[in-house]
């Protein structure tokens, strides 16, 4: 029995280890947290009982994150979800779901979602902070509106994490009846990444015909993005490491976009400066409209006169912004973020602007993105292309020179060391692709990724596996190297649009 000890107290009082009815982790789960900050209030985190509710409760953490994947507590309307699955008010479960829907509702929060496998000290941080995270939010809101110039809204916009391991959840705004899944969210950010996509696609059209940039229209789209992003990051940026599915263009500013915008969320911007962020990477490039394709699409080395008309596309683009885009807020945003994408956090770049002028977040977000984005595309048209994660450490190798160094440290905590798409040779002497980002920026060498085998003289797709780390981990699924597709005859992007488009 999971984390019991002899002086824990009698049956009637311990519900912990009642058995839960199916054998669902889920209402186990709502049960272990319940009872573990019960414990914690009552006994303080010294207490042995304590400790074995933490234990307890970490376990059950685990199990979780094995049987479901993602680990999250949710409330929608009446309810209280566990990755998905709605947990029914059976009477050994009834307390624990009311108690934590109502202290939900005090808080204004949706719900939270943890970080596995779980650290014992951040499941005690957590369970020491629950009677004080009204106070905690309070004080990240108040930060928020002076620093960002947000909204103080009561409910949190966007995930926030203000304790190590376990992030804060924004208020659901679907329906209540049913809780959304793991699927549903992948579906939803599928269905956004691709209206984003043909968004993009008008946009630029629409720009070339008519100078006019539509910045409330794609402002309704990137709000889009920013739903599934709190939802469904990892679905969005395995979706932008898909290279070969549409013009270079439109795909290149939706991917910046999402890239950006993950950096934004994992910097706490609020949802407004997110917004703005977004449309500011879907329109970085807007000044190529007036590069000849010629040059735009030409295969091989450019020419030093292709260079200068290619050179011209960051100021050309911000003087058509400033001449028809109006001069919002959000217009002066962009077209700053237009100037300033090719500007290098040294001030090198271009176009010269001078060392003392000064690179604005925007831009410094966008530049890291769009040479990410740029560098691992080549896969589409050059003959031996950068893999992404030797384009990831071309950029930690020139972090602070070209890159702003926190930024980037962001940057690789949220694409990982082996970002999506990257060919993997693991301990166990197998090839893997990576298809989703690690969890949590502490893992970065732990990806999840798609095992290959050789089938004569194919490639057979296996199984999915988390390179996950920790005491009980299989030492033969850690990453040995990093290796090149085209050594192996690896279609990358026929594999990732797999798991990306066809997957339900
Ligand atoms: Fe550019
Ligand atoms: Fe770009």
């Amino acid at each position: 029995m999971r984390g019991r000890d002899s002086t824990e107290p009698p049956a009637s009082s311990d519900r912990r280890a009642a058995p839960i009815s199916g054998g669902d982790v889920r209402p186990a789960l709502v049960r272990d947290l319940f009872s573990a900050i019960q414990m914690m209030r009552l006994r303080g985190k010294e207490d042995v009982r304590t400790r074995g509710r933490v234990s307890a409760l970490r376990q059950t953490l685990d199990q979780a994150a094995r049987d479901l994947g993602r680990v999250r507590i949710v409330r929608s309307g009446p309810y209280v979800f566990v990755s998905g699955g709605r947990i029914r008010p059976l009477p050994e479960v009834r307390m624990a779901v009311q108690t934590l829907l109502a202290d939900m509702e005090r808080l204004g929060i949706g719900g939270f979602e943890w970080d596995t496998p779980a650290e014992a000290n951040g499941i005690v941080a957590f369970l020491e902070a629950y009677p004080r995270l009204d106070d905690l939010l309070c004080v990240h809101r108040t930060r928020l509106h002076f620093e960002g110039g947000g909204d103080a809204d009561r409910s949190p916009a966007v995930p926030i994490e203000l304790l190590p391991g376990v992030r804060i959840l924004p208020v659901l705004s679907g329906p209540a009846s049913g809780g959304p899944t793991d699927a549903d969210y992948r579906t939803e950010a599928r269905r956004t990444f691709f209206r984003a996509l043909a968004g993009a696609r008008h946009l630029v059209r629409h720009f070339a015909r008519q100078h006019v940039p539509e910045l409330r229209k794609s402002r309704a789209l990137v709000h889009g993005m920013i739903d599934s992003l709190v939802n469904e990051e990892y679905s969005l940026l395995g979706l932008a490491a898909i290279q070969n599915f549409d013009q270079y263009t439109f795909q290149h500013s939706v991917h910046v976009c999402v890239l950006s915008m993950v950096v934004g969320q994992g910097l706490g911007l609020p949802r407004r400066d997110l917004a703005d962020l977004g449309v500011a990477a879907l329109f970085h490039d807007i000044g190529k409209v007036g590069v000849p394709k010629g040059v735009l699409l030409k295969p091989g080395r450019l020419s030093s006169r292709d260079w200068s008309v290619m050179r011209s596309h960051p100021l050309a683009g911000a003087r058509e912004l400033i001449l028809f885009g109006g001069a919002s807020e959000l217009a002066i945003k962009v077209m700053l973020v237009g100037a300033e994408h090719h500007l290098r956090f040294d001030g090198s770049g271009y176009p010269a602007l001078g060392r003392e002028w000064n690179q604005g977040l925007f831009a410094r977000i966008v530049s890291a993105a769009d040479c990410f984005d740029a560098m691992t595309a080549s896969r589409v048209y050059v003959a031996r292309p950068f893999t992404p994660d030797s384009v990831v450490r071309y950029m930690i190798e020139n972090a602070g020179r070209l890159f702003d160094p926190d930024l980037l440290r962001l940057f690789v905590g949220k694409v990982g060391l082996f970002p999506v798409g990257s060919l993997v040779r693991l301990e166990s002497g197998e090839l893997a692709l990576v298809i989703e980002p690690p969890r949590t920026s502490g893992e970065v060498v732990r990806p999840r990724v798609r095992l290959l085998s050789r089938r004569l003289d194919r490639w057979e797709l296996g199984g999915d596996r988390t390179l996950a780390g920790g005491p009980g981990a299989d030492p033969a699924y850690r990453i040995q190297a990093g290796c090149h597709p085209g050594d192996h005859g690896v279609d990358v992007d026929s594999i990732l649009a797999e798991v990306y488009l066809e997957a339900g």
